[in-house]
């Protein structure tokens, strides 16, 4: 059976090492808690031959709306964020054969200049990738302090001139849109650096607006437990504060101890190939961990 996929502008990075690592096999059941525009689903559902033991998650109603073709196969469509669905799943005694987390933002996301991810399209500062929920990039520009703001951009963006963007943003709000925001951040630092001078607050914001590392933290140990005997998990990141939290949780329940729950799957992250670069600039960062459950 060929499940059908919708055109869509997302390409999905990893696509063989997911198939090559997670291994989906005829019959297995599918939780994919960041479905997206459903590429990675659309693979794995065409090993897998069962849409009807597959649950598709995002929080963004938008990607969703892309995914109903799933529905009619049978799939079920969860618009929720990954923690709550997660829960949800655990608490009705459902396990999964196969699990993926592929995370962070779709293309449509920093392409569509009305959703406010991008600081090279103008756009209002929403950054929201559920946009029922209320807090948006404008309110916490707007209203925290500056030493909230200060900690966002340093702890989120990794950003080392924190202090003097938080200054600056608070000296010139209120703000409404992405491109004077980003004007902030360039007047305020110096020239010269390799990456747009708004790269790193905009990652901090979007962090923050979304509690991106916060939900993951939650999600991975239930995501273990959601793991059917000989079910494995793959998380696919794209920076290192994600990493770093995949890569912790992962050890702290793999290993060589009798009693470790998971086994890993690889030895270290899988990164895309030269070939996959050329043609999907966004799979630069990405780096794939995948564990098996015991
Ligand atoms: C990189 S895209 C996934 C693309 C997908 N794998 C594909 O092949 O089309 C990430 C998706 O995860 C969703 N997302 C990010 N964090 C989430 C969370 N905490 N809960 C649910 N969905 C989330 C985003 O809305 C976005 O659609």
């Amino acid at each position: 059976m060929r499940i059908h996929q919708e055109k869509n502008e997302h390409v999905s990075v990893l696509l063989q090492q997911v198939l090559e690592y997670l291994d989906p096999r005829d019959g297995d059941s599918y939780l994919d808690v960041t479905a997206g525009y459903g590429g990675h689903a659309s693979a794995v559902l065409d090993r897998t031959h069962r849409p009807d033991k597959a649950v598709l998650v995002d929080r963004d109603a938008q990607a969703i709306a892309a995914l109903h073709h799933f529905a009619e196969q049978g799939a079920s469509l969860v618009h929720s964020d990954f923690l709550s669905a997660s829960n949800e799943q655990h608490n009705q005694g459902k396990q999964f054969d196969i699990i993926l987390a592929d995370l962070g933002v779709s293309s449509p996301h920093l392409d569509i200049a009305a959703r406010g991810f991008a600081f090279r399209r103008n756009g209002p500062l929403d950054m929201r990738m559920d946009q029922t929920q209320p807090l948006d990039a404008a309110t916490i520009v707007n209203t925290y302090s500056e030493d909230e703001l200060q900690w966002i951009i340093r702890t989120y963006g990794e950003e080392p001139r924190a202090r003097a963007i938080a200054r600056a943003i608070v000296a010139t709000r209120p703000h409404s849109s992405t491109a004077e925001l980003a004007e902030v951040v360039r007047s305020v630092l110096p020239n010269g650096r390799k990456i747009h001078p708004a790269t790193k607050t905009f990652q901090a914001l979007r962090i923050a607006v979304n509690d991106e590392l916060e939900l993951l933290r939650q999600a991975l140990p239930l995501w273990i437990r959601l793991l059917a005997p000989h079910g494995r998990l793959g998380v696919i990141s794209f920076h290192s504060l994600e990493d770093r939290i995949v890569k912790q949780v992962f050890a702290e329940f793999a290993g060589d101890r009798y009693d470790a729950e998971l086994a890993h799957v690889m030895k270290g992250p899988i990164t895309a190939s030269a070939d996959e670069l050329a043609f999907n600039p966004r799979a630069r960062s990405a780096k794939l961990r995948a564990v098996v459950k015991k």
